[in-house]
């Protein structure tokens, strides 16, 4: 198997190598690209020093099976023909075309039948947030249809990139140091701070970021019935992001019925024992697989089930579900 990874250096890409190195995929030959500032660094892939090549218009990606692409939206638009003339399947991180309806927008534990009709050689992975509260709320819909989600967020430094990732250690350093705080990537200070506010706003008061958590889990459950509202904050934390959702289903389900589909749901780990102090936390998921889910409890306020969700973003809701992506179709080919 042939694999491309687009925008191997930043923090998706890093991932991707890291998924793919621990990974079953077999994979033959592995290409990495990025923009001209990292091209000729190496990259080690499997005990192999790998050089990043520039991406341009005349990269050549015949043989190519898969290609990863983490490059932001305006490379994924700028390049897909490039990537996809030769028949490589076009796995994309980037928000770019993930509503189009000739693209499927996959989460496999949840539609990966979707995959296998890529028309135009795109598949789409849905945003970080979005995966992680889907992967939840599919056991739940799969008893009761899921109609209403109200969820806050609390995202982590990591998934606004590399350099963001240094932007914070930079700015508690600063703090520490007592010199002046800056930021650039962040519209405020995050270091010691919260910000409500991530991608940018839209004329109905809500950001992008939370309109994706709107409209693209109506179209990874197939159920233009879910209403979701989403409040989308950025947290001081490295990695994983933190969710608090409240589900309303069309009928009532017990806790024992939502505990049970919890525990049996595919990639979700229930830690749910506040006795112990056993609930998720960002700390101990990073790094890891999973999405992990705790804290359930019965609305008080009226109907409904609240509860935590807590997963690595870099992993689930990027590179992990994009490897998992290439899995499903090398397995339903
Ligand atoms: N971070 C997350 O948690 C997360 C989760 C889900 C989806 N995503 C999406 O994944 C994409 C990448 O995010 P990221 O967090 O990994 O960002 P990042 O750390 O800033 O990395 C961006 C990567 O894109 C490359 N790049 C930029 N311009 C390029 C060009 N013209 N040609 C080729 N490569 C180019 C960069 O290469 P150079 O180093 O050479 O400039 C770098 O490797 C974005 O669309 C983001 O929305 C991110």
């Amino acid at each position: 198997m042939n694999i491309a990874i687009v925008g191997a250096g930043g923090a998706v890409g890093r991932e991707i190598l890291n998924v793919l190195e621990g990974g079953a995929l077999p994979v033959d030959n592995l290409r990495l690209f990025g923009s001209s500032r990292s091209a000729g660094s190496k990259l080690s892939f499997r005990g192999r020093e790998i050089e990043i090549e520039e991406l341009t218009p005349q990269s050549d990606f015949s043989g190519v099976d898969y290609a990863l692409v983490s490059a932001g939206g305006d490379v994924s638009r700028q390049f897909a023909g490039v990537i996809t003339r030769h028949g490589t399947l076009m796995i994309d991180n980037s928000s770019a075309f993930r509503m189009d309806d000739d693209v499927p927008l996959v989460v496999p534990e949840i539609n990966g039948d979707d995959a296998l009709n890529a028309p135009r050689r795109i598949v789409a992975n849905p945003n970080c947030t979005t995966i992680q509260m889907v992967v939840a709320l599919a056991p739940l819909h799969r008893l009761s249809p899921v109609c209403r989600v109200h969820v806050a967020t609390y995202q982590a430094a990591s998934g606004a990139g590399a350099e963001a990732m240094r932007e914070l250690e930079r700015q508690h350093a600063q703090v520490a140091a007592g010199e002046p705080v800056e930021h650039s990537r962040f519209a405020h200070q995050l270091a010691y701070n919260l910000i409500p506010h991530i991608d940018v706003f839209t004329e109905n008061g809500y950001t992008r970021e939370e309109m994706k958590m709107h409209n693209e889990t109506k179209k990874i459950m197939h159920d233009d019935r879910i209403e979701v509202s989403a409040t989308c904050v950025r947290v001081p934390v490295m990695r994983a992001h933190s969710e608090a959702i409240w589900a309303e289903t069309e009928h009532e389900l017990t806790l024992e019925q939502v505990r049970r589909a919890f525990a049996d749901a595919p990639g979700v780990v229930l830690v749910d024992d506040p006795a112990r102090l056993q609930y998720p936390m960002p700390l101990p998921a990073a790094g890891t697989d999973p999405v992990y889910v705790g804290r359930i409890r019965r609305d008080i306020s009226g109907r409904g089930i609240s509860f935590w969700t807590v997963s690595d973003q870099l992993r689930k809701g990027a590179a992990l579900n994009a490897v998992q992506i290439i899995e499903y179709v090398e397995a339903h080919r």
